[in-house]
């Protein structure tokens, strides 16, 4: 029977951990206590290194936490992070997404400022300033930059933040001997702009129960009991990461992948390894190729989903080549799962959008910490009621409880 409006808003019959409040998903004050309590201080992954290999070579990021950076190797070969902000009279600094650049210019004034944030221009410096300005008081403002776990750079702008490994804790342990087996090449980075709250785009990385949405997973491994698909188990580790348990993939059982049989250095052949990381961050090592999901929060509909496909450096071209075919079959923009990712994600954030009659979201399915077990979600959003002092299915509980009282 259907239910009518007052039924279908009713909480679930379930204990509060196993359903969230869909305003979670979509209320604008939540997401700006987000932003203040969780992306100020959480370590995100902006760029691999190999997408700076050169001194002078840049990429810019947009922090989740309203914040603009610029990403620079200098000289000395180190890799720091600015505020992409001119301290002149606050322009811009670098508009190119990326680039290569001796210093950095500012187009307005044409100060200059290179690879370590020091000012090194300042054009008719002494007749206008004499000697009032010392260049050491208008550097760039630096962010704190972690190169790590596989040549990752992490930023941080919070100057006083636990540091990335107190963060990451033991989650990436499993996978360590893969990350750092030997130096990665980023292959490929694509983005995908999603309407959707970056908390649905991570619910669908850490559960597999919606591995029925793809074709390429129920005839690779899903449905073949003794692929060791449905003992996978997750194991949640403190800060709100899971991983997920190694699986052998059945290639063979799609004829048409194009696969070859590249695996990965320390990886069994056909393997697949995940970790979620707090708050948006995937790492996924499917048998010959890594990809890392990065997504970042732009509005409580709106993320910038990155993606990064990741291969040897000392590949040879026809191991690339392989690799990038690889990619393509399956993760790459046009591949046979990325797409119906985003379609449900997408769907989540259209039909519970703000001011929608969204009901409670049930994460209620419990097998033994096993592959269609919930726990990575009900874990994640444990982490999240933490850090924002608030209960994910009932958010709003204190202020009804100060209004009540009044
Ligand atoms: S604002 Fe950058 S040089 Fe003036
Ligand atoms: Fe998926």
């Amino acid at each position: 029977m259907s239910r009518n409006s007052m039924q279908w808003r009713q909480r679930p019959k379930l204990p509060p951990t196993h359903f969230a409040d869909p305003s979670i998903y979509s209320d604008p004050d939540l997401f700006e206590e987000e932003k203040e309590k969780i992306f100020k201080h959480a370590w995100w992954l902006a760029v691999h290194e190999s997408e700076l290999p050169a001194p002078g070579d840049f990429r810019t990021y947009r922090h989740p936490g309203d914040a603009q950076l610029v990403i620079v190797r200098g000289e000395d070969m180190k890799v720091r992070a600015f505020l992409n902000i001119c301290p002149h009279r606050g322009n811009l600094l670098v508009y190119a997404p990326s680039g290569n650049a001796k210093n950095l210019v500012c187009i307005f004034h044409q100060w200059a400022f290179n690879g370590k944030g020091d000012c090194v221009d300042i054009p008719r410096e002494k007749a206008g300033y004499q000697e009032r300005i010392c260049r050491n008081d208008v550097a760039l403002r630096e962010v704190r930059t972690a190169v790590s776990y596989g040549g990752f750079v992490w930023v941080n702008l919070d100057d006083n933040a636990p540091s990335l490994e107190s963060e990451i804790g033991s989650a990436l342990d499993y996978m360590l001997p893969e990350l750092e087996a030997e130096p990665m090449q980023t292959l490929w980075y694509y983005q995908a702009r999603l309407k959707t709250n970056f908390k649905l785009i991570h619910d669908t990385n850490s559960e597999f129960y919606h591995d029925y949405l793809h074709i390429y997973n129920r005839i690779t491994g899903m449905l073949k009991p003794d692929t060791g698909y449905f003992q996978r188990k997750y194991t949640a580790f403190p800060g709100g990461h899971a991983s997920v348990g190694s699986m052998n993939v059945s290639y063979e059982s799609y004829k048409s992948s194009g696969r070859g049989q590249l695996g990965w250095p320390h990886l069994a052949p056909n393997g697949w390894k995940l970790v979620d990381l707090f708050p948006c961050i995937t790492f996924n090592l499917r048998t010959s190729v890594l990809r890392i999901d990065s997504y970042i929060p732009v509005a409580p509909d709106d993320v910038i989903y990155e993606f990064r496909l990741l291969g040897l450096k000392s590949d040879s071209p026809e191991i690339r080549r392989q690799r990038e075919k690889d990619s393509a079959v399956i993760w790459g923009p046009f591949g046979r799962n990325l797409h119906e990712d985003l379609l449900a994600s997408s769907g989540q954030g259209m039909a519970m959008a703000n001011g929608s009659e969204a009901m409670y979201v049930l994460q209620a399915r419990e097998e033994d910490l096993t592959i269609h077990d919930e726990v990575g979600m009900r874990h994640y959003l444990a982490e999240w009621s933490r850090r924002i002092g608030r209960s994910s299915s009932d958010p709003y509980a204190s202020e009804r409880l100060a209004a009540r009282a009044a």
